[in-house]
This record gives C-alpha cells, structure tokens and sequence, in this order.
C-alpha cells in the first residue's frame, strides 16, 4: 500500500484548505492510499535558525522530518498569502529538508525522489495560482517529483455543502483525477 502524508498550511478554524484536504483524503484512500494526516498545529516548529539547528534540532522538527520520510508521496493543500505560500507551510517544509544524524547537506531524505501533489482554495476566483506555482518550484527544488495535475479551488467559501463535501462536479473530478496520478506515480517511484 501506498503511504501518503496530507499537510495542510493554514491552522484556520473552518480552514477551506482543511476541507479540501478532507476531500482529497477521501479520494486518495479510494485509490488505495494508507494516509497520514499531518497537522501542523501538532508541532511546534520555530522559525529555523542555524544556531537552533546547531544546538539541539527541534524535536518536533525531527518527528515531522521522520513523518515525511516514512511516506511514498506528499500531498500539500495550501491557501495563497500575498501571492506565495503561508510561512507557516515554509518553515516545515524548511526544517525537514535539513540533514540529521549522519546526512550529507543536501540528503534531503524526507523528499527526494518522492511524489507530491499540490491544491490550493481561495477566497479569491483565482483560486491561489500563484501560491501553488511557487510550492511547486519549492518542491522541485527539494528534489520531489511534482505531479503536472493540480487543484485549484476557487470561491472557497461558496465551494461546499453542509457535509463538508463539494459541491461542483469540475473540482471534484479534478481531486479524483490528482489523487489518482499521485498514488500511481509515487507507487511506481517505490517500485
Ligand atoms: C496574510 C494573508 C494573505 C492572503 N493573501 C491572499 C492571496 O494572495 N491570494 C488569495 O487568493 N487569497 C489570499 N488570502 C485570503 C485567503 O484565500 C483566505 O484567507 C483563505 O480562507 C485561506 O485559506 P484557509 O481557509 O484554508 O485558512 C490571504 C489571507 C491572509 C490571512
């Protein structure tokens, strides 16, 4: 079975990303994905610093690091702030790239080589473009291999029913279609 991690980037009660990373967990334990929920407001992350990595690296930097390497793939469902992605989001994904124990500099074991998959939803009709353009070249730049479908969710706030599923036809099937190619990719990149 196929391992993925959902890491959502806003810790907003009634969260939109959340209720869209719901969604695609549904979608991806359909394609036979074993998912780990990561909650980021579970760790407690500081802002990296050198001279706190060179002292004692944060121990809920190394579980979340240890989480995300037990994974074959990551699924990342992010709002977009002023046009990129929330620091919160960025200072994970920055404390799990860096090497731990015996590690070369750039190891990068939490990400290399492994699937991932992007969403975002928005408040706004362009659905957080360029937030997910810039996790995309983040993730690349990790060395992840970035998946060519995405989500973008539009009208956030109009977006879902009462039961927290959604409510148009077009997002749903494009969850369906992204969780699809992430399970395969990220089984094929095991293999
Ligand atoms: C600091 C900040 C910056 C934001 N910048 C953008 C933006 O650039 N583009 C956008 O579409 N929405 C922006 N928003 C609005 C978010 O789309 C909205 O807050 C959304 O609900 C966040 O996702 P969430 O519901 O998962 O917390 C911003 C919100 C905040 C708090």
């Amino acid at each position: 079975m196929v391992a993925v991690a959902i890491i959502v980037g806003s810790l907003r009660e009634g969260s939109f990303n959340r209720a869209l990373g719901a969604v695609a967990s549904q979608a991806l334990q359909a394609h036979g994905a074993n998912v780990t929920w990561v909650d980021l407001s579970e760790f407690d992350l500081p802002i990296y610093s050198d001279a706190l990595e060179k002292g004692a690296f944060p121990s809920d930097a190394l579980r979340l690091k240890q989480i995300f390497s037990a994974q074959d793939g990551l699924l990342f469902v992010s709002p977009e702030y002023n046009g990129s992605i929330p620091s919160l989001l960025k200072n994970a994904i920055d404390w799990a790239s860096r090497p731990t124990g015996d590690e070369g500099p750039v190891a990068l074991t939490a990400y290399r080589g492994k699937a991932a998959a992007i969403m975002s939803a928005s408040l706004s009709p362009f659905g957080g473009l360029r937030g997910l353009a810039h996790l995309r070249q983040i993730l690349s730049t990790i060395q992840m291999m970035v998946i060519p479908e995405q989500v973008l969710l539009p009208n956030a706030h109009m977006a879902f029913d009462a039961q927290g599923q959604l409510q148009d036809d077009l997002p749903a099937s494009l969850i369906t279609m992204t969780a699809a190619r992430l399970v395969a990719v990220a089984a094929a990149l095991r293999a």
